[in-house]
């Protein structure tokens, strides 16, 4: 039976892998810690928006759309998936990007995420800092529907109710992989941002019958804010699923990860990133992983965790925006 009742279209490799971290267990001797390999969705580059996106594209194509319009910051991993995910089904796809006030980097600009947005095929809107997204994406689509096509817009993130099903989905996958492997976690840690990924997963594990505390490390956010934006969105996503409502106690965030500003570095997230990728091969990201699992470390430094619990990192992607951070990743 199809547990959620949303058409999808297929864009990823699944069911995603989900392996221990063994030298990095080996080094620090506390919690098990394991990943799941969200980074390896299959869609150039891989990461969660692919999930999002297999429910916004069906709901896109069922609306009759021609083109995909959707925003973020000038890395932003949402618009590259986007693009990506357009190209694969052959729609337009349109980016509006908001320069990141705080970042300073050289490649910045360039490389990264902004590099792959152009080559698959995506026009790209640069905007200044401060900008009324939404309304540069409401002007554009009036003006492309004037000219007889029919836009879509793809809100910032995926992180709609109905975006969020896709994490729904990661719920249920995950389920069925612990089933499978008889394995059991005692928490869940990832980034959150614009909420959908925590909000689709914790409905997507009630739904599943499966009660592990989700921990959200906010990349942008006071705690207080953005358990409001995720506890909004759960809501959302059970009342669509028909779910009773988990309670607010199940919305957990932490916002003492993500230093000054988004997208500005912080010493944790460099030692993260080096440590995930000389440790385990794993590349993370400057922006959302990086400092997920900077939140990670920390949390596990300061006995959080006990040491004979399971823990498991949901690798969410972002590995392009590397490239745009190469003065500060660079040599040791
Ligand atoms: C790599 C990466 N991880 C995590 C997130 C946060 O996910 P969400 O926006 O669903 O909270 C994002 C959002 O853009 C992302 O790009």
């Amino acid at each position: 039976m199809n547990r959620i009742p949303h058409p999808k279209i297929g864009l990823g490799h699944w069911p995603t892998p989900l392996e221990p971290m063994l030298r990095i267990n080996e080094m620090h001797k506390g919690p098990e810690l394991w990943v799941k390999r969200e980074d390896c969705s299959g869609l150039a580059f891989g990461g969660n928006k692919t999930r999002k996106l297999e429910y916004l594209l069906a709901d896109a194509q069922l609306k009759g759309a021609t083109t995909l319009l959707t925003a973020g910051g000038v890395q932003s991993n949402h618009a590259r998936q986007t693009a990506a995910a357009a190209a694969r089904v052959g729609l337009g796809c349109e980016l509006f990007l908001e320069q990141v006030e705080a970042v300073v980097e050289p490649d910045y600009n360039h490389s990264g995420n902004l590099l792959v947005d152009h080559l698959l095929g995506a026009r790209v809107h640069q905007l200044p800092y401060g900008q009324d997204l939404d309304a540069a994406m409401d002007l554009r689509a009036k003006t492309l529907t004037d000219s007889g096509q029919v836009p879509y817009i793809v809100p910032v993130g995926g992180s709609n109710a109905v975006g969020a099903m896709g994490y729904v989905h990661c719920g249920l996958e995950l389920a069925e992989q612990l089933q499978a492997k008889k394995l059991s976690f005692d928490a869940i840690v990832l980034a959150t941002g614009s909420a959908g990924t925590q909000a689709g997963l914790l409905a997507g594990l009630a739904l599943a019958g499966v009660d592990i505390p989700v921990l959200g490390i906010t990349v942008s956010r006071s705690s207080i804010e953005q358990c409001d934006k995720v506890l909004t969105l759960l809501h959302e996503v059970q009342s669509l699923l028909k779910q009773p409502n988990l309670h607010e106690d199940h919305v957990i965030c932490f916002d003492q990860y993500y230093g000054a500003a988004y997208g500005e570095p912080t010493a944790a997230m460099i030692e993260a990133v080096r440590l995930a990728a000389s440790l385990e091969g794993l590349l993370l990201d400057p922006v959302y992983t990086g400092k997920a699992f900077a939140g990670l470390l920390d949390l596990v430094r300061h006995g959080y965790f006990g040491t004979s619990e399971r823990i498991l990192f949901l690798h969410t992607g972002g590995s392009p925006a590397l490239f745009a951070y190469s003065q500060c990743l660079g040599e040791n």
